[in-house]
């Protein structure tokens, strides 16, 4: 395995399993499974609605012997009802407590996004905080006393603009290490690269391989396949893998961490399997050619039935 090695010299294991939409009833079975094809990070969140199936799945696995916990990584993700300073650590604990854990390795802010303390998601305008009321730096302020509380080893946030890590950058005391957003060859983001690498911030790529099992309403018409794009199907046949591994190692090969889902023991496995295939420069090169600043989830959900949030102010006009 490959692994990020934090200031603080924590690794993260560049492959880990995404649990968005791994669902109530799988998703138990999936995680122990993990653990036994060999997985150490588990990419989580509140509003997955799962990780208490989860948090069963590692306490099991740990007490069986399966594994220790200081060889697991775990994040999980602070949700948009829970940006006001008290809200967040009530959040944590509730998270720690269905992981069943007692500290995470990392927390993120899941959006740069504000809703009101009982909405999941919204509906209508009334269920939104406006962009600024609550400003994320606030919120980041109360995930550093999380950090001196030793509940969380890593913060970072996700789905931040450049122009926003440059927001907490500049006015926080504990920096952002990681930035979760959406990376994959549609939507490769070398701007938000280069800036994260000059500021020593880590990216993990989520829906890496493109998320076809999300909700029809978060789909747009005529979404590009990944996995059945023609340039990657050239280099999977010329080098003797899956497609998904393409992606995975293209995404590794970059050195960004990355999360794709599965509850199918086979994918999970040919998924951690993407480690030993070889991806010349060459087909770097290649795939390279293929972005086209795509986004699977572009924000849309964000911006619907009055809300004060719009593209444009969530991803502040970057590709
Ligand atoms: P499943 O969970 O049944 O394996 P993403 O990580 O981009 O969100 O994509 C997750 C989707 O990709 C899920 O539908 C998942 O299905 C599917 N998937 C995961 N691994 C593979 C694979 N190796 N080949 C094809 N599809 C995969």
């Amino acid at each position: 395995m490959k692994f990020h090695h934090f200031k603080n010299n924590d690794a993260m294991p560049l492959l880990g399993l995404g649990t968005w939409k791994s669902g109530p009833g799988e998703v138990y079975q999936a995680v122990r499974t993990a653990i036994e094809l060999g997985y150490r990070h588990f990419d989580c969140a509140f509003v997955y609605d799962n990780e208490a199936e989860i948090g069963e799945a590692l306490a099991e696995s740990i007490a069986a012997g399966k594994v220790k916990r200081e060889d697991l990584w775990i994040t999980s993700k602070l949700w948009n009802n829970s940006h006001p300073c008290e809200l967040v650590l009530p959040a944590l604990k509730q998270t720690l407590s269905d992981l069943q854990l007692d500290y995470l390795d990392l927390y993120l802010i899941h959006w740069p996004i504000s809703l009101r303390k009982d909405v999941i998601y919204p509906n209508q305008a009334s269920e939104y905080i406006p962009l600024g009321e609550i400003p994320l730096t606030e919120t980041w302020a109360a995930l550093e006393e999380c950090y001196d509380l030793g509940l969380v080893r890593h913060l970072g946030v996700s789905n931040f603009s450049v122009k926003k890590l440059g927001e907490i950058l500049s006015k926080s005391r504990l920096q952002p290490e990681v930035n979760q957003i959406e990376m994959h060859p549609f939507l490769q983001q070398p701007k938000m690269m280069e800036f994260c690498r000059e500021n020593y911030i880590h990216l993990t790529a989520y829906s890496p391989l493109g998320s076809k099992d999300r909700a029809e309403s978060m789909k747009g018409k005529n979404e590009p396949s990944l996995l059945e794009h023609p340039t990657i199907l050239q280099i999977a046949a010329r080098n003797q893998c899956s497609p998904a591994q393409v992606l995975i190692k293209w995404a590794m090969e970059r050195g960004t961490s990355v999360i794709p889902k599965s509850v199918n023991p086979r994918r999970m496995k040919e998924n951690l399997e993407s480690i030993q295939v070889n991806i010349s420069a060459k087909d770097m090169q290649e795939i390279a050619a293929l972005d086209q600043h795509f986004r699977y989830l572009d924000g849309t959900f964000w911006t619907r039935g009055g809300s004060p949030y719009t593209l444009e102010n969530i991803w502040d006009g970057e590709a």
